[in-house]
């Protein structure tokens, strides 16, 4: 295990990048996969998840490189093209590569098997199944439908017109992976939307897609068997990412940072509007456009927090940041109350579960509902001087260290390297800012 220790800091300044945002970076290599001709990537994230997901288009035929400059160029097959992989694909811990790359090759005539690691072999996978059953792939695995899960694809595909059930970018982006290779017109409804990075990349690349308005939520259709042109592609930094230093910068007094180049998807926003919210200094500043969605460099400063009620309904813009969102409440005055955020559940880990433990040990006032959290906090420095639990989740590990940086007492996760799979430069980063986070004492460097 690869223990890491946060202690005490005087403040966090400076100018940063975070990397690229993850679930844009998954579907620039899954999309430029599929067009013919060179698709090129700068400032893709370079985390195990990612790396994991350009492994399995690899081993479905396409050719994918990085260059000494960190571009990465993929060589496409075109719609219909993907082959028959010659080993399991291993996920690793991602829930995002596995659904939709699950998606994707359900409309092949082949069969590829999917593997994981002990986290997402625990997470649910028919949520993606029973959809992508309705075009005509089969599903061979255990009962309770967790990886190792082997799909056994259609080479015979009929559109399909789907109400999904959960609040759930990954199945709404599966489904319409799999309408890819599918002919006619494949008709998606959600009653609540999710973020639409595959809808923008579907349009970048020249898939017709149309979004509608309905009912609160959104109809997507896809035509499918398209011609995909190869393109040129920024991934802006993860705002998922950029939480951490935004939350350690707020609680922090004295702090003043900037973080460049950050993804401003209205449907990823809803952390930097609950912050706001409760009193916190972020401005957003060069707003742009860049590759089809918006971006913008935050600066942020040292803030005293207020609680607040986060509205239900902003679950889904903000699922990701939830565990970093406790950690600001812990610094609020009052108690800030987070529901209709069951989808946490079934994260990486339990995130309910496993932060109401970690607060407690750390001497945090938190109480648990099946849907969410309620978070007291003093406006005081919390105990801290716990060795916190992050069963495999990378966002559990970094927010539990943000939260060591203003404790009494330095707080210990079990395990550093899970850090990997999203923002494998965290540590320098935050250390570059002012922080303190190290090996724990006796754990390897
Ligand atoms: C993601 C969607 C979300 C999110 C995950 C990334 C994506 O999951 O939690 O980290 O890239 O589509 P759900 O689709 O399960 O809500």
């Amino acid at each position: 295990m690869n223990q890491l220790t946060s202690s005490a800091t005087d403040k966090i300044t400076g100018i940063i990048n975070v990397p690229g945002d993850k679930s844009i970076s998954h579907r620039a290599l899954i999309m430029g996969s599929m067009a013919i001709g060179e698709t090129i990537v700068s400032g893709l994230l370079e985390g195990e998840d990612v790396l994991n997901t350009a492994a399995a288009m690899k081993a479905l035929g396409a050719d994918i490189y990085r260059d000494e400059l960190a571009k990465w160029h993929v060589h496409g097959v075109g719609t219909g093209g993907l082959s028959e992989p010659a080993g399991a694909l291993d996920m690793g811990n991602s829930g995002t590569g596995a659904r939709l790359l699950m998606g994707l090759v359900s409309t092949y005539p082949f069969s590829t098997t999917f593997v994981g690691d002990a986290s997402l072999s625990s997470r649910p996978m028919k949520r993606v199944t029973v959809p992508l059953e309705k075009f005509g792939a089969e599903f061979h695995g255990s009962e309770d439908g967790t990886l190792p899960i082997t799909v056994k694809g259609t080479d015979a595909p009929l559109p399909i017109s789907y109400d999904v059930p959960v609040a759930s970018a990954q199945v709404k982006s599966a489904i319409m992976l799999a309408a890819l290779n599918t002919p006619g017109i494949t008709t998606i409804f959600e009653k609540t939307p999710t973020r639409d990075h595959t809808e923008r990349m579907f349009h970048f690349f020249g898939v017709d897609t149309i979004t509608t308005p309905k009912d609160g939520g959104r109809v997507i259709t896809v035509s499918g068997q398209p011609e995909l042109t190869a393109r040129e592609l920024i991934v802006p930094g993860d705002p998922s990412s950029a939480a951490f230093p935004v939350v350690a910068a707020l609680i922090t007094p004295g702090s003043d940072i900037t973080i460049n180049n950050i993804g401003l998807n209205p449907d990823r926003t809803g952390l930097f509007i609950t912050l706001k919210e409760m009193g916190a200094d972020i401005e957003f500043l060069n707003e742009r456009e860049e590759c089809g969605e918006p971006v913008a460099d935050l600066r942020v400063r040292h803030s005293s927090l207020n609680a607040i009620t986060v509205p239900e309904d902003r679950a889904p813009s903000m699922i990701d940041e939830y565990p970093i969102l406790c950690i600001a409440a812990a610094f609020a005055e009052g108690t800030t109350v987070m529901r209709g955020a069951e989808e946490l559940r079934v994260k990486e880990s339990d995130r309910i579960d496993i932060m109401v433990r970690g607060l407690g040990a750390c001497g945090i006032k938190v109480e648990e509902f099946a849907d969410g959290m309620a978070i007291t906090g003093s406006g005081e420095k919390p105990e801290g001087g716990a060795l916190v639990e992050t069963r495999l989740d990378h966002r559990i590990a970094m927010s539990f260290l943000i939260l060591g940086l203003q404790s009494h007492k330095p707080v210990t996760v079990d395990d550093g390297s899970v850090i990997e799979t999203s923002f494998p430069t965290f540590r320098s980063l935050m250390n570059g800012l002012g922080a303190n986070i190290q090996p724990a004492a006796g754990a390897p460097a």
